[in-house]
């Protein structure tokens, strides 16, 4: 696989680079434009600093959000350009289409050693297709702009899309350095993790997770399950849980991980149990066998973390994706915040395998030095621990 230094020790002095990056950052729910978490962003700095300080003419591409094929405004990376320049300290040009008329204008004016943004790539339905042909004709689109590519969306490796899949095999094309240390950490991580190795989950859904906890359950000392998800794995051991999120076809599934894992698996003692999804809901901490009938649990309880938290001491590897309750609302936050904490006080290795645990672990003010390594792609580093090909990265292979 060809890299990024190979590709600067090249020379990329008035060559036109498309990189794909994943600025799919989070935006502030109440002030809409005003993005909540940029470490996605300031994550590909490093490629888009040493391309533009080498004087090629960078042109990046990413997706936002899950618009349905076509332009959208709520999901205009407009702000994130604003952020880039900021971050980067030089101006970013920002096309308002994707392979338009402006993209095209602005891919031609471009200067050597300067930056443009094009516009969501999911704005064009070419980009998620399922069909061949449709994704490679805007892949044939994307490619036209450049004389090579640089892949450093570790966030979206795992996606088939055209941006990430198929420019691939269009143009001569090289792994950034996110990509490069991302898939680093993972392998390691899966292949020799040090022993003790302990695996924490949140999120909400036990379908989501299947497949990895399936993978990690033979190489596990521990794993520990909070978040949505730990219900339908209590509802599994006998306990009502409410009003709480329940998988109801899942309950038989988390019935036979939990005799496979023969007490590897490990689930909260206590929850935060209120009476609904608000920040002003009335709310308790209840044993997990006395969850009344009309609350819904939105956070582990304090003597779930205390044991989670000496559940995670004593290892060597820990690898964490997933709140453990709704950390957003400050009062569901306290369980992710108890476990991030241990997490960052092992005498071992620890690995946050991204999205919203990432954000979480900054939005809560965590000392990000702290941990290991923080992912910046949560579906993708899971299906890395699946044992899944990844598709972005097998093309760069190629
Ligand atoms: C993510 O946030 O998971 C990545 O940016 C990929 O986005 P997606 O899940 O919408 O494909
Ligand atoms: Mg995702």
């Amino acid at each position: 696989m060809k890299t990024l230094d190979d590709l600067l020790g090249e020379g990329v002095s008035g060559r036109r680079v498309l990189v794909r990056a994943d600025l799919n950052v989070p935006f502030d729910k109440k002030n809409p434009g005003v993005i909540s978490d940029d470490g996605r962003a300031r994550a590909v700095l490093p490629t888009l600093i040493a391309l533009r300080d080498a004087g090629a003419r960078v042109i990046v591409m990413s997706h936002l959000g899950r618009p349905k094929g076509e332009p959208d405004p709520k999901f205009t990376l407009r702000p994130v350009a604003t952020r880039l320049a900021e971050l980067l300290g030089s101006s970013v040009v920002f096309a308002d289409d994707t392979v338009g008329p402006e993209a095209t204008q602005a891919v031609a004016e471009l200067q050597d050693g300067q930056v443009l943004l094009l516009e969501n790539l999911r704005f064009n339905k070419g980009e998620t297709s399922k069909d061949d042909a449709e994704r490679g004709a805007f892949a044939d689109e994307l490619a036209k702009f450049a004389d090579c590519y640089v892949d450093d969306a570790f966030g979206a490796v795992h996606r088939k899309h055209a941006s990430v899949f198929d420019v691939a095999a269009r143009l001569p094309h090289y792994a950034g350095g996110l990509v490069l240390k991302e898939v680093e950490v993972l392998k390691k991580v899966s292949e020799a993790p040090e022993q003790p190795y302990v695996v924490v989950l949140g999120g909400s859904k036990v379908s989501d997770k299947l497949a990895v906890i399936q993978a990690l359950l033979p190489k596990v000392d521990k794993l520990l399950v909070g978040g949505g998800m730990c219900f339908t794995f209590l509802k599994a051991q006998g306990h009502e849980v409410g009003k709480s999120l329940l998988e109801t076809e899942m309950i038989s599934v988390c019935a036979d991980l939990l005799e496979q894992a023969d007490g590897r698996i490990v689930l909260p003692v206590d929850v935060v149990a209120a009476t609904e999804f608000s920040v002003d809901a009335t709310h308790d901490v209840v044993d997990v066998a006395d969850i009344p009938a009309d609350r819904l649990g939105l956070d582990i309880g304090p003597k779930s973390t205390e044991l989670f938290a000496s559940a995670v001491a004593g290892a060597k590897t820990v690898f964490w994706n997933g709140p453990m309750g709704v950390f957003e609302l400050a009062p569901f936050a306290a369980g992710t915040r108890g476990v991030a904490e241990a997490i960052t006080k092992i005498d071992g290795f620890s690995v946050v395998g991204g999205g919203d645990s990432a954000a979480a672990v900054r939005t809560l003010g965590l000392d990000e030095s702290a941990f290991g390594h923080i992912s910046t792609g949560g579906g993708a580093s899971l299906e890395y621990l699946e044992g899944k090909t990844l598709p972005g990265v097998a093309a760069l292979e190629k």
